[in-house]
């Protein structure tokens, strides 16, 4: 596995007066030439800590996984432009691409997938469990519970320090949580659970049990498992947003992967973060049934006082267009086109970022599409239930997810998560007797 390189030698050095004294901090210049002023030794030195709430200038490490310019509308992923990944790899190869650090030959490929496939199926004990969750529990809810209990069933595969047992571990993850997920779905329609079928590939595996039953053949629509591939691809990385930082954050504690990624998917799960998807087509609903008054939707989301935003627009990061999104806006057009269906939400959609785009609001604030404004028009053509729209995400940032963890495990720079903070409530008082408390 390859770990955390590249940062080239401090030659720079910045320098900090504080109450007259000056500080001198080395500056790391990434191999993208991005500068961070190291402030590691700030308060052993100098007695002062940076704050930064939401960690909007905060590096929390140097990664060597994906880089993104937010600028320039740029995303790699250990190097390689998503663009090309997207045209020619499948999930498990970009898989094995983030969390080994190379495109794999052949041979480790079939190895991969062989293995992959060998684990897709849940313990017996484990199905059960879904007979206690409500039927209308949301799934993003089993999902990482059943990931959590993971780390129940295989004891044998717990220690972050130990190469096999994470092999293991990395592995058994990638193959079940499709099958987890999909279980959350028949169990909310009341359908029986298929088991995985393993000649089958990643993406035609899931869609058959999802949507596979005991009375049909099931043959998955070559145009689904396509579409399907390339929004896992282009979820499977985006570098330390909120729910990596969290999967970082548990795993430093020497948390164990199983735990570690049932945090992450806590995470995403809010519509801030990968909950946006479920949350933007629900929007482009409300819209549509509102007869599609876009501006109306557009002047609400300006107007400060209804806590209303575009759901899908604007992004901590890209301050150009998200290189995912005009992928999936392209991917949403070829397959609308080719099942010769029209989607009133991707009207809608349309409409609503033609006119945000010319909006002086969103073109001052420099507010475009992100990854989660298009990609629920495509599950809802391959007839995925709204709900599941986040699983889909979990699903395709697992590999970012380990491969974060993994490479924070590998660093020798880590040390557990545990930030500082400036204490701003009451000075040491005395306690008051309850008689006198009012
Ligand atoms: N609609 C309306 N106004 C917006 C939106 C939006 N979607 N996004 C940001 N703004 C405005 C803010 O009100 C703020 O305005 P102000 O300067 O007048 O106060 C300004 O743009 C900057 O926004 P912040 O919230 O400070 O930016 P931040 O980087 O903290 O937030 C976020 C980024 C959370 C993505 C935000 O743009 C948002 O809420 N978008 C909608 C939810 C969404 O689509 N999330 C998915 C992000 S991608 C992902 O996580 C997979």
């Amino acid at each position: 596995m390859s770990s955390a390189t590249g940062c080239s030698n401090q030659t720079q050095i910045a320098k900090l007066t504080v109450e007259g004294k000056e500080f001198e901090l080395p500056v790391v210049v990434g191999t993208e030439n991005e500068r961070a002023i190291d402030i590691t030794q700030l308060r052993k030195n100098a007695g002062y800590i940076t704050l930064d709430d939401g960690y909007m200038n905060t590096g929390s490490t140097t990664s060597a996984i994906t880089y993104l310019d937010g600028e320039e509308g740029t995303l790699r992923y250990r190097g390689y432009a998503i663009e090309d990944i997207a045209e020619h790899c499948d999930f498990v190869e970009t898989s094995y691409l983030l969390i080994y650090g190379k495109l794999p030959t052949a041979n480790e490929l079939n190895d991969f997938r062989e293995s992959i496939r060998r684990h897709t199926m849940i313990h017996e004990d484990m199905r059960s469990f879904y007979n206690g969750f409500p039927r209308d529990a949301h799934p993003m809810a089993i999902l990482s519970s059943v990931v959590g209990a993971l780390s129940t069933f295989y004891q044998d595969s717990l220690d972050p320090h130990d190469a096999r047992q994470v092999q293991i571990s990395i592995h058994r993850l990638l193959a079940k949580l499709p099958t987890i997920a999909a279980y959350s779905y028949k169990k909310s329609i009341g359908q029986p659970f298929n088991y995985p079928k393993n000649d089958l590939s990643y993406c035609e595996n899931f869609l058959r049990l999802m949507f596979a039953v005991p009375t049909e053949e099931y043959d998955p629509d070559p145009d689904f498992v396509n579409a399907l591939n390339l929004l896992l691809i282009v979820h499977a990385d985006h570098e330390q947003n909120c729910s990596t930082s969290t999967v970082r954050m548990v795993g430093s504690s020497n948390a164990n992967l199983f735990a570690s990624i049932s945090a992450g998917i806590c995470a995403l799960w809010g519509p801030l973060h990968g909950g946006a998807n479920e949350a933007c087509v629900n929007m482009l609903k409300q819209i549509a049934d509102d007869g599609c008054n876009v501006q109306k939707y557009v002047d609400m989301a300006k107007d400060k006082k209804s806590n209303f935003r575009l759901m899908g627009f604007g992004h901590r990061v890209y301050k150009s267009y998200d290189p995912r999104a005009t992928i999936i806006k392209k991917a949403c057009d070829k397959l609308l086109g080719r099942l010769h269906l029209t989607d009133p939400l991707f009207d809608v959609a349309k409409k609503l970022e033609e006119v945000a785009l010319k909006d002086p609001y969103f073109v001052e604030r420099k507010l475009y599409p992100n990854v989660d404004f298009y990609s629920g028009v495509i599950y809802r053509a391959m007839g995925l239930p709204v709900q599941m729209f986040t699983v889909l995400f979990a699903i395709g940032r697992l590999p970012g997810w380990i491969a974060h963890w993994v490479e924070m495990h590998q660093s020798a720079a880590t040390k557990i998560g545990r930030p500082r903070q400036v204490y701003t409530g009451a000075n040491l008082r005395p306690l008051i007797p309850m008689k006198d408390r009012t």
